[in-house]
């Protein structure tokens, strides 16, 4: 009987249609990350690995499994805690949850954006704090995103939804980065391919939705953040690494950008201190994806992957390195 080994409780109704296919499941019964070393324990001698974007699946996790191991279904649609090349060298597939989570991200970057430009959570804790006494003219001004311009970074599933949300839905200009030009969202909603020099340049709101790679790390660093314009909004729920986090705290602290809305850390789950106290910064704890519908969507693609690649089939979602 194949052995599937998952890193950590998931939403249903992937362990279900697992155990229904006739295999033996093993879940982590702490509902907690595993340390490398447990981690190693844990796999020996499994046919599939059930990850989870905290877990690193590493060259060593992949040998200490073994040689039944035949595929790790990243419980994610980012697959950067994966190390691929181990992986092909072995045979072994990798597989993401692309497509079911798209609107679910796309929509808490939206989220984010209004969070920050009119000032939600600041004006929240102003009600707590019994600041609150009457109407004022000038309290909590902040800007709206009618006729402004995103610059989004990185035009696939994700970022097309959200081009669609702000060009049909909010009537904003629309300008992308990415290394593949989109006709069909240019054609239906006008907008734009520029270099992400010019993007980051002329953008009100700049949205980052790449995955995490060599080429990637740190593309919004401190020479980025020195062309913003001064009203800008840095969103970023893709991967924390993408912006370098001692340049994001110092263009905050600085007052070169208006703020930001960020989901994901360079070194998460650690927060610095900086980042903690920076102004104008709205954080959420990498819940971009978590709605019911997208994480039971999720689940179903684990499963539907690790059972077509261990009855011989081709995995639906395999990843390839770029
Ligand atoms: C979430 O961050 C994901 O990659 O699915
Ligand atoms: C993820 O689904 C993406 O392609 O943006």
């Amino acid at each position: 009987m194949s052995k599937i080994y998952v890193t950590r409780p998931i939403p249903e109704p992937g362990v279900g249609m697992l155990r229904d296919a006739g295999y033996e499941v093993d879940i982590n019964s702490d509902d907690r990350v595993l340390s490398a070393e447990e981690l190693k324990a844990k796999v020996v001698g499994v046919d599939a690995i059930l990850s989870l974007l905290t877990d690193k699946i590493t060259g060593d996790v992949l040998d200490a499994a073994g040689p039944n191991l035949k595929i790790v279904a990243n419980y994610a649609v980012g697959y950067d805690n994966v190390d691929l090349d181990a992986a092909a060298n072995k045979n072994i597939v990798v597989t993401n949850t692309p497509g079911v989570l798209t609107e679910a991200v796309a929509e808490h970057s939206l989220a984010l954006i209004m969070a920050v430009a009119r000032k939600i959570v600041e004006a929240d804790k102003y009600v707590r704090d019994g600041k609150y006494k009457q109407w004022e003219p000038q309290l909590l001004v902040g800007e709206e995103m009618f006729g402004k311009t995103i610059g989004i970074v990185g035009m696939g599933r994700i970022g097309s939804y959200l081009a669609k949300i702000c060009a049909a839905g909010l009537e904003m200009k629309v300008m992308y980065q990415d290394m593949l030009r989109n006709d069909l969202m240019e054609g239906e909603f006008g907008i734009q391919k520029v270099e992400l020099a010019e993007l980051v340049k002329n953008s009100d709101v700049i949205s980052i939705h790449t995955p995490l790679t060599d080429e990637t790390k740190h593309l919004i660093d401190t020479e980025e953040f020195a062309v913003m314009k001064k009203g800008a909004i840095l969103i970023n729920t893709s991967r924390g690494p993408v912006v370098s986090e001692v340049a994001l705290i110092e263009a905050l602290k600085s007052g070169k950008i208006a703020g930001a809305g960020i989901d994901v850390f360079e070194f998460e789950p650690e927060i610095s201190l900086e980042l903690m106290t920076a102004p104008n910064l709205v954080m959420t704890p990498h819940i971009a994806s978590a709605t019911t519908k997208a994480r039971q969507s999720m689940s179903e693609i684990v499963a539907k992957n690790i059972i077509a690649v261990l009855s011989g089939q081709l995995p639906i979602n395999p990843v390839v390195k770029k």
